[in-house]
């Protein structure tokens, strides 16, 4: 019986997981997604071709190995459509390869206003959400009055309609009152686009693939410091973005975890508000802003920049029981003649390595220097071929996380990817 690996973000999203999960897919026979929705945006580059994915998993790209929308996952049918009808314009025949879980709730569109609405409540204590309905959604879930994918097997106008009147009357107190007619129309159009997929019981599909040998990949959305439990709450998204959420959103015990892949950028960036202890608010920031194209893939929010921050990367390795760390973006960095990089805390006059219990507080961070490796990574084929300082980096991440860096991304190419010696001989 095969174990089910699971890569996901250990920074604040946008760490580069489209780009990793494609490129790993040619060790795997399956690809899941097991939590967010169109909140993620995952760029893929290939072929000088590039690709945005929402909520369709990354693994779509690589042959016709089978790809995963778990229970997990909150499913906007117009934004589902939209996505799946742009890959197959471009010739990504994705029916065959793309199965749905029957239990994976669906986006209403009056969870999108409740979102909007709930934001321009808060004024400037706002969060910044993606606007795509994911808390309202998630909420109604939890609340147990969720619409699932698998009841569009059945007529539901009828609870529709009842979750729609109950958002209404949410609305009418925010005074965010639209009419939703051509919104609805377009959502049951589109519900009758998604039935021409095909929906499985994916928690059955999925424990059954494992017992046939069948190799898995989960991928995680957002990252760890926006995960609903651990994240810098309340400014985080409304699911578990870790490793256990892959057992909840997929249904496999936690006996079943094999390899965690945690991926980071060698810097660090966050959009939307919250705490950021190591944000840099100067021209270095700028920089990395403009170096790294830091802006979201899919709503164009330019994304805040800051040095890499060792103390809220351990707290999200010991969060997921990371096996194996994957950098990101190590090219970004190449002209900075310094490099910093947060090794502790100071709160209250304190020093600390602990991520606090709010991320909220008066934050300095302890910086350790590095001297800037200058040279274009980009062309970096092999680790034989990395600049001693930049060996000098990834030694001091490795040994302060006690976890290698196995993999490394100089570009966002998919060949621009170095899989270091002994990651994953064994598949
Ligand atoms: P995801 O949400 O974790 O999949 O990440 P995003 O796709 O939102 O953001 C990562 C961005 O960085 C995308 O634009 C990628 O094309 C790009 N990217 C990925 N890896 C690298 C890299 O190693 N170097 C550079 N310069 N860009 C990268
Ligand atoms: P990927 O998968 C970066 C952020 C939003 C906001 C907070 C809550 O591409 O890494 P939500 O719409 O989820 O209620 O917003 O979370 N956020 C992301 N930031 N990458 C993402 O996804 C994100 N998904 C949500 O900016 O701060
Ligand atoms: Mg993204």
């Amino acid at each position: 019986m095969q174990q089910i690996d699971v890569l996901l973000g250990l920074q604040w999203g946008d760490e580069g997981k489209g780009k990793i999960v494609d490129v790993l897919t040619p060790k795997y026979d399956l690809v899941a997604r097991f939590q967010g929705g169109p909140n993620a945006g995952h760029t893929l580059e290939f072929e000088g071709k590039k690709y945005v994915l929402r909520s369709i998993p990354s693994g779509i790209f690589q042959g016709n190995k089978i790809n995963i929308i778990g229970n997990g996952v909150v499913l906007d049918p117009i934004l589902f459509k939209q996505e799946a009808e742009a890959l197959m314009e471009s010739g990504h025949d994705i029916r065959k390869s793309l199965y749905i879980s029957r239990k994976a709730h669906l986006i209403l569109p009056t969870h999108r206003l409740l979102d909007q609405a709930r934001e321009a409540a808060k004024g400037a204590g706002k969060i910044g959400t993606t606007g795509k309905g994911i808390g309202p959604t998630y909420t109604d879930k939890i609340s147990r009055n969720g619409l699932r994918v698998g009841d569009i097997e059945f007529d539901i106008k009828a609870k529709y309609d009842k979750i729609k009147s109950d958002h209404f009357k949410i609305l009418a107190a925010l005074h965010y009152v639209q009419d939703t007619a051509a919104m609805d129309k377009e959502w049951f159009d589109s519900i009758e686009f998604l039935k021409s997929f095909r929906f499985i019981d994916s928690e059955f599909f999925i424990n059954d693939a494992l017992r046939n040998d069948k190799a898995i990949l989960a991928e995680g959305a957002q990252g760890t410091l926006l995960d609903i439990d651990f994240g810098s709450y309340p400014f985080v998204t409304s699911s578990n973005t870790v490793t256990a959420g892959a057992c909840t959103g997929l249904g496999v015990s936690p006996k079943r975890i094999g390899k965690v892949f945690g991926i980071f950028k060698a810097y660090c960036t966050r959009v939307g508000s919250g705490p950021f202890p190591t944000e840099l608010h100067d021209a270095t920031g700028e920089e990395m802003c403009r170096k790294g194209n830091e802006f979201g893939s899919v709503t164009g929010r330019k994304r805040r920049c800051g040095w890499l921050d060792l103390v809220a990367l351990r707290y999200s390795v010991m969060l997921n029981g990371v096996t194996d760390l994957i950098m990101m973006k190590s090219d970004v960095l190449d002209m900075f003649e310094e490099i910093n990089v947060c090794t502790s805390y100071i709160i209250d006059g304190k020093e600390t390595d602990q991520f606090p219990f709010s991320a909220e507080m008066d934050i300095t961070p302890v910086y350790k220097i590095f001297d800037g490796w200058q040279e274009d990574m980009t062309k970096v084929e092999k680790e034989e071929e990395f600049p001693a300082a930049f060996k000098t980096y990834l030694n001091f991440i490795e040994k302060y996380l006690g976890v290698s860096i196995s993999v490394v991304s100089v570009g966002p190419d998919r060949k621009q990817t170095i899989l270091r010696k002994g990651f994953m001989s064994e598949k």
